[in-house]
């Protein structure tokens, strides 16, 4: 099994699919340009037969990016196929993602079809998709709740028909990361082609386990792609999100074991390029990308990573576009951190005394201002006529 985990952005296909979010043709460019940047492995760029827009904006990202794999989403039949294909013709590098919802509620109550006739349509549409492309991703919609019988089944017949890739969708949040994971091992177990494909993970965050049911995908199922978006931007609760995702991996290398093409250092600006096209503010405690993701406010904390950064840092918040952490002089601060602001500020202070008694009416100003600015500082020492 390989050591390369595969990183699949769908901001701009099921991130759009978030109510508000939807994107303009040079919006999307720009964000498919951010991600090229960030060495995305594969660019979900639209859904090409739902819309003319659509097939517009998978064309051109496709004529323009040519350092990730451009994907567009067709529904299993043959209209979808061929115009996602069509759209996908200028691309270095393109695949075709086809979805089949396979559990009995979206059988029986969406589609009206029988098994027997899922387990056709997602053969035969697969096989017309090998006829176009090469590159040929299959996922059984809602296959979290399905049977894994009947998964089995069609998931085997689409592998012979040459897909290249198994998506298994927790479409609507609903999994536990150890089940997820176990649901995917059994998968790749009881399958006797499965090591023909590669196995990936999509995970909605309806439960807020996105991210840790990915992971458990990858490490206890074996999938070797994540499919995610950046801020975890996505419909209802969101998808998995990529800057987590990829943080964790690198991060907790020593769990995983597992190579990333990802160049971390662009992960800030795709964020808040995200964010700013789809007006869906980041909080400021949302991991990595988060304004106080690298924030440190109370004095104990501040001292250590004055001493030490590792102590109170897992990353570096340079590694992924910070310029450097940030400590927040506030009513916590330490006099540690009062004096190591002193001297980034160029304020020399001659002795001790002059140091306690200006931090002594910091503490005093800090008490009535929940955050102290470089400018509060210089003005409460100004007095002193310490020299600049
Ligand atoms: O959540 C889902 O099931 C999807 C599929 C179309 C892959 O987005
Ligand atoms: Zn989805």
């Amino acid at each position: 099994m390989t050591d390369k985990l595969i990183i699949f952005d769908t901001t701009l296909r099921d991130g759009e699919q978030s109510p508000g979010a939807s994107m303009t043709k040079d919006e999307k460019l720009r964000i498919a340009r951010q991600l090229e940047r960030l060495r995305v492995d594969v660019i979900e760029a639209g859904f090409a037969a739902s819309s003319n827009g659509d097939f517009e904006c998978v064309k051109s990202i496709a004529e323009v990016i040519k350092d990730s794999t451009i994907c567009s989403l067709a529904r299993a039949n043959d209209r979808d196929i061929s115009r996602a294909a069509e759209a996908l013709k200028p691309a270095n590098s393109g695949r075709l993602h086809l979805f089949l919802a396979t559990s009995p509620l979206h059988m029986e109550k969406k589609l009206r079809m029988t098994p027997d006739q899922v387990f056709e349509q997602a053969r035969l549409s697969v096989r017309f998709a090998r006829n176009l492309m090469a590159d040929i991703e299959f996922s059984p919609e809602d296959g979290y709740r399905s049977d894994p019988d009947f998964l089995c089944r069609v998931l085997e017949a689409v592998i012979s028909e040459g897909a290249t890739t198994i998506n298994v969708p927790d479409t609507v949040g609903y999994a536990i990361p150890e089940l997820y994971g176990n649901f995917i091992k059994n998968l790749r177990e009881r399958i006797p082609n499965s090591d023909k494909a590669i196995w990936s993970v999509h995970c909605h965050n309806d439960l807020g386990m996105a991210v840790a049911n990915s992971l458990a995908g990858v490490k206890i199922g074996g999938a070797r792609q994540v499919e995610c978006t950046i801020n975890g931007l996505g419909e209802r609760a969101g998808n998995c999100s990529l800057e987590e995702v990829v943080m964790a991996v690198k991060t907790r290398k020593d769990y995983f074991g597992l190579e990333l093409g990802i160049d971390t250092h662009h992960i800030l600006a795709a964020s808040r390029m995200v964010s700013q096209t789809t007006g869906f503010v980041v909080q400021p405690n949302k991991a990595v990308v988060g304004a106080n993701a690298f924030a440190h406010a109370s004095g104990i904390h501040q001292d250590g990573v004055l001493k030490a950064r590792d102590t109170y840092e897992i990353m570096r918040a340079e590694d992924v576009g910070w310029t450097a952490n940030k400590i927040v002089l506030g009513k916590l601060s330490g006099r540690n951190a009062f004096k190591q602001r002193l001297l980034e500020l160029g304020v020399a202070m001659e002795s001790e005394a002059d140091i306690n008694n200006a931090f002594a009416r910091f503490k005093d100003l800090a008490d009535r201002k929940s955050e102290i600015f470089d400018e509060d500082i210089l003005a409460l020492v100004s007095d002193d006529g310490a020299a600049h």
